[in-house]
């Protein structure tokens, strides 16, 4: 897999300790693979239970890299992601990479156990909260680096709404709908850019970086797993035609890995490429008020 990408060949990760959440499928488990193959000690974390204890024992039996411990948690509770944190800080001596991967897309209109949509709870609310749980380990660490995964999704939708960040009038009090769950996947991936470019800032001068990546579009994992009736047929008809995962998680492995990337930091990545985010990404009215709520949420001081 690490063919054509630019410097990745013969990276010796020994002695790194990598974080990739959701780690049991996709792009976040061959994430997990390349990096055990490359010599670092993996800490992966997944709700899937089951396939994360397996995922752990296939990239033990694949790499001969026996360092991959796998934790059970939520990235969508709140009392998960602390004792997650918990165990790598009384674990593990350093954090060199953090790969916030775990996501969804479910039409399901679901709230976390602290009251929070789903989409929005897990991808944002929760790996900002384990960045900042990691951020002195991660300094200690230094030179470390933050990978958010996001997705072009965070440009075709409306923005954030503050007044319901809960997304219940976008769900209208239906159980399901894809539509809203692909407005609430937008909102979520956006506030990853939005956190991105707050934290590039707040880590300035610490030797900890953040980016975020854009895996592609209609990849080949288990992402749609959640989806229902028409949605579904239609995500097994045209599976055959969507991408390789192998080739979308690349940019995962360079961000974590390659000297190409060293000390570069606040930037967007599809495809081992920078590119550039939404105009609403940019908006600075909007990134403060997301964190002043965000740090609301998560009852952190502001
Ligand atoms: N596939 C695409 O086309 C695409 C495009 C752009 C961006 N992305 C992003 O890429 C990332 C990886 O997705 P993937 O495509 O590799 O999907 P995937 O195969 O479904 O892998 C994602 C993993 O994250 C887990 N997860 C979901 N919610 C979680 C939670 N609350 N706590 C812990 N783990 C959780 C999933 O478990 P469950 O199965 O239980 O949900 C799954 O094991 C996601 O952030 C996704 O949004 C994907």
């Amino acid at each position: 897999m690490t063919a054509h990408t630019p410097r990745m060949d013969n990276i010796d990760m020994a002695g790194k300790v990598c974080v990739v959440t959701g780690a049991a499928s996709g792009m976040g488990r061959i994430a997990a693979r390349e990096l055990a193959v490359m010599g670092a000690t993996l800490i992966l974390c997944d709700r899937e239970v089951e396939e994360g204890a397996q995922a752990r024992d296939d990239i033990i039996a694949l790499s001969g890299n026996a360092k991959v411990d796998f934790v059970p948690c939520d990235m969508g509770d709140l009392d998960h992601v602390r004792r997650f944190a918990g165990h790598i800080l009384s674990t593990y001596n350093r954090v060199d990479v953090l790969i916030n991967n775990a996501g969804l897309t479910d039409p399901e209109y679901k709230l976390t156990p602290q009251g929070q949509e789903q989409h929005f709870a897990i991808m944002h609310l929760g790996h900002y909260l384990l960045i900042h749980l990691l951020k002195e380990r991660l300094m200690e660490s230094a030179p470390a680096r933050i990978i958010q995964i996001s997705s072009d999704a965070h440009k075709t939708g409306p923005g954030l709404d503050f007044d319901d960040l809960a997304s219940k009038t976008v769900w209208k009090g239906r159980r399901y709908a894809h539509g809203a769950a692909f407005k609430a996947y937008h909102r979520a991936k956006l506030a990853m850019v939005l956190a991105t470019y707050h934290l590039a800032e707040q880590f300035k001068d610490t030797g900890v970086t953040i980016n975020a990546v854009s895996p592609g579009y209609f990849i080949a994992t288990n992402i749609y797993r959640h989806m229902r009736g028409v949605m579904k047929l239609g995500t097994q008809i045209f599976r055959p035609f969507f991408m390789d995962p192998e080739r979308s998680a690349q940019t995962y492995v360079f961000l974590a890995s390659s000297p190409d990337v060293e000390g570069i930091t606040g930037k967007y990545w599809e495809y081992c490429k920078e590119k550039d985010t939404s105009p609403l990404s940019h908006d600075p009215d909007l990134r403060k008020k997301l964190i002043a709520e965000t740090h609301r949420l998560l009852g952190l001081p502001v």
